[in-house]
């Protein structure tokens, strides 16, 4: 597979094996071409791609900032894997502004997939796997369990949602609608994003997290209080994040904040104060 010199973003590169286990077992050969040509400034591009059984490997850029998530929790297993990466000391708490612009990237190259035809849902979006490269910018990584949607009707058509066999996502990230109709969608992404945002805000882990913010996610003039200490936020960027966070992964599915608008606010927020 060819690497869009365009996308790439670093000179060595991180392979993803479980993915690749599930794409060799699932002989999808259309999807790997059809990732291989997604191109976008914040998609972590494939770079290539090994499907023989006993070797199967995504290859990606290595993005030398390490993942959202261990930049967030900065537990012994993430500063472990940020030595690896080259990080020696324990870096400081990402800042507000950081944290959006990581957030921002990640927003619009997800928008980016559901915009492609046909579109790729991504599936498995998490703090985990949006990953930093050494000057801060976001990568969204790990489309690999993503599956471009065909038309069921066939020719080009659009289709919003595709069911699934398997559930895909995290524990914490997945659509309680993914669990009632087996059916992952834009919205399931979008809700997934929506906890990323509020796992930012917080700094805290993805599992019930919803419920642990609920007096601020029902007022949000309220969100400085869950907003993480150490990351500077103003109270106007927490309250902005709890908004989208209410509209992504909160509201019901017919009143859910389309991707696009999330995207630019997300965007937005970052000029509302903070470090
Ligand atoms: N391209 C990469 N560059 C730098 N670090 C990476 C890269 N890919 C993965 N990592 C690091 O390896 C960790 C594990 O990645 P991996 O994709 O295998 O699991 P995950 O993201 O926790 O779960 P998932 O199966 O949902 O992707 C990530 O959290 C990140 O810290
Ligand atoms: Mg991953």
């Amino acid at each position: 597979v060819k690497a869009e010199p365009a996308c790439d973003v670093g000179s060595r590169v991180g392979l993803d094996a479980k993915s690749a286990e599930w794409l060799a077992d699932h002989n999808v050969q259309s999807e790997v071409r059809t990732l291989s040509a997604a191109c976008h400034r914040s998609l972590l591009p494939l770079l290539g791609v090994c499907l023989a059984p006993a070797r199967a490997c995504l290859v990606y850029p290595l993005c030398r900032g390490g993942s959202l998530e261990d930049r967030l929790y900065r537990a012994p297993a993430a500063l472990q894997r940020l030595r690896m990466l080259g990080f020696e000391t324990p870096l400081p708490p990402l800042s507000a502004a950081a944290r959006l612009r990581v957030l921002r990237d990640a927003a619009s190259a997800l928008h980016y997939l559901h915009t492609l035809s046909p579109m790729i849902l991504h599936r498995d979006v998490s703090a985990g796997n949006i990953l930093l490269d050494e000057r801060g910018n976001g990568y969204l990584a790990d489309v690999g369990l993503a599956r471009a949607a065909e038309a069921t009707a066939g020719g080009n058509q659009r289709v919003s949602h595709l069911s699934t066999q398997r559930l895909f996502g995290k524990l914490g990230y997945m659509d309680p609608i993914i669990s009632q109709s087996g059916q992952a969608s834009q919205l399931t992404d979008g809700y997934a994003l929506g906890i990323t945002l509020l796992v930012s805000l917080t700094g805290r882990g993805a599992v019930g997290l919803l419920d642990e913010c609920d007096d601020a996610l029902e007022e949000p003039d309220t969100a400085e209080s869950i907003a993480a200490a150490d990351a500077g936020w103003s109270a106007a960027q927490a309250e902005e994040l709890v908004r989208l966070v209410v509209g992504l992964a909160l509201v019901k599915k017919k009143k859910r904040m389309p991707l696009a608008e999330a995207a630019a606010a997300a965007g937005g927020a970052r000029r509302t104060g903070g470090r």
